[in-house]
């Protein structure tokens, strides 16, 4: 995806603040649902994008940043393309520039955390760490600014002292940014610190870039109008709001604040409707009922192991039902018209015999699966018996799994909902790589054998020979290599 306008403007906007774990798809989507017109991912560090491979995930509609341990990073969709603001953890201007390039299609901003407090962040140099390394900033910025097709900004606390915070963030002004976000306290100081609208409103009267005032909730915002007399206040061009958001997205809505009930409900459908993880859906949630988490409907939701669990604590035990059986419906359609489906047997440089296969019990007797016959034949011939190895892949929760045989791998190109199935498919691809029988329903393994053996009798320039090739006699590594006078594998069958 491309967004059109290369310039977001950052005047006269209500902003969703970046926040670890709460700035994920669906708060973004539900903030942007109530009013805020810009909304900010939560900080990703440079290191870990970088890992990441870009990835349209059609099933979802979104694009997805994916770390090699299949974990999704970053998710986005097009609804939020021309408004969501990419932040993230950086020290070094190469890597930030690598990172901006990697999403830049993808997103409306591009900004930099300045004043992260955490530990895990400064001690890399990072986030807080940066306020006292100008010269950091300023490569990092401008490296950016140049380097980059999306607006760039950064989102500082103010130093110590005022004439400090004015000639820093003039010196920030000059690399060409678009706007600064100024989170109004120290980097010492706690949320329970006041919040310092002087401090902003001296940033806002000197800079000429758009100031977005933070830091204002709980004391200040709590509710929409609220958000304009910190607006006011702080003379800033617009307002980032952090906590009030996370605590009840609806604080972005004119009309005022949605129920809760009513707000958490629409939360947990976009979660299902992008598959957000379970473990931040219910952070998130936990984040929205604070003082209710001792309610029935809080245990409910503490005692949840899954989006199901979660769905059916608020009663949306159907929507989950509908939601996962068409998504599970789309994926499938996606798998079914993949170029893999017509390939036979292919082995790759991994070393590993690959197929497109899945595992349609239908096809097959329910006493003798594809995994049983060739346990069965591995005993037959005196073999270790087949080692499955099962991973998942958290992108869509799907299933691969990879069968050892003497020695040889085999696996299945398609991804399937369980274990079981996938490791029924890995066997599939074993045995019909080797032209054994599998147990499918109707399987004529008398003349399968028949073939196979006249096949192998055959004089190899035999015109008969070239007939299409059983599966098997595709595959360049046989189980064991036979020594003249051992029995074929295929006998006995
Ligand atoms: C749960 C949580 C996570 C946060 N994560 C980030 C982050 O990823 N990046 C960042 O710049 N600030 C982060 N912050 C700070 C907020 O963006 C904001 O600066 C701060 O909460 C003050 O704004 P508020 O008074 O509206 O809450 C986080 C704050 C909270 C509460």
């Amino acid at each position: 995806m491309i967004v059109n306008s290369l310039s977001l403007c950052y005047h006269n906007k209500l902003i969703l603040a970046p926040m670890v774990r709460v700035g994920t798809l669906p708060m973004r989507l539900l903030a942007l649902d109530y009013g805020a017109d810009i909304v900010y991912c939560e900080e990703l560090i440079d290191l870990k994008m970088l890992q990441c491979k870009r990835v349209v995930n059609e099933a979802l509609s979104t694009v997805d940043f994916v770390a090699p341990d299949d974990r999704v990073v970053f998710r986005t969709c097009e609804r939020e393309q021309s408004k969501v603001v990419f932040q993230m953890g950086t020290s070094d201007a190469e890597r930030a520039l690598a990172v901006a390039r990697l999403v830049e299609n993808d997103v409306a901003g591009i900004d930099v955390n300045m004043g992260c407090p955490k530990e895990y962040s400064t001690k890399g140099g990072m986030g807080a760490a940066l306020l006292s390394d100008p010269d950091k900033i300023e490569k990092i910025l401008s490296t950016l600014v140049k380097g980059t097709r999306r607006p760039v900004t950064c989102k500082i606390r103010i130093l110590p002292s005022l004439e400090d915070t004015l000639s820093l963030v003039k010196r920030i002004e000059r690399t060409g940014i678009a706007a600064i976000a100024v989170h109004g306290r120290k980097r010492e100081e706690r949320p329970q610190h006041p919040v310092s609208c002087e401090a902003i409103k001296a940033i806002a009267e000197t800079l000429s870039i758009p100031v977005i005032a933070n830091g204002g909730s709980h004391d200040h915002i709590q509710g929409y109008l609220d958000i304009e007399d910190f607006r006011r206040a702080t003379a800033a061009s617009s307002v980032m709001v952090a906590r009030a958001a996370m605590w009840n997205p609806s604080i972005f809505l004119k009309e005022g604040p949605r129920p809760l009930e009513e707000v958490m409900q629409k939360y947990i459908r976009y979660a299902v409707q992008y598959d957000n993880h379970y473990t931040n859906t219910k952070y998130c949630l936990c984040q929205m009922l604070r003082e209710q988490l001792e309610s029935p409907q809080g245990r409910l939701l503490h005692a949840a192991q899954s989006s199901q669990e979660i769905c059916e604590a608020f009663g949306l035990g159907a929507f989950y039902e509908e939601t996962t059986r068409e998504l599970d419906a789309r994926r499938a359609k996606l798998l079914a018209r993949s170029p893999e489906e017509a390939e036979g047997p292919a082995e790759d440089t991994s070393g590993i015999i690959k197929m497109a296969i899945k595992f349609d019990r239908r096809a097959y007797s329910p006493q003798i699966t594809p995994k049983m016959c060739l346990l069965e034949w591995c005993r037959r011939e005196k073999l270790a018996q087949p080692v499955y190895e099962t991973v998942q892949r958290p992108l869509d929760r799907l299933f691969c799994s990879v069968v050892t045989v003497a020695e040889q791998k085999y696996q299945s190109t398609l991804w399937d909902k369980s274990k079981k199935l996938a490791e029924q498919a890995a066997a599939i691809v074993c045995l019909r790589s080797q032209g054994l029988p599998e147990g499918r329903l109707g399987e004529e393994s008398p003349s399968l054998h028949k073939r196979k053996r006249e096949a192998l009798d055959q004089d190899p320039g035999d015109p008969r020979t070239q007939e299409p090739a059983m599966p098997g006699e595709l595959c360049k590594k046989p189980f064991v290599a036979l020594a003249s006078g051992q029995e074929s594998p295929l006998e006995g069958w």
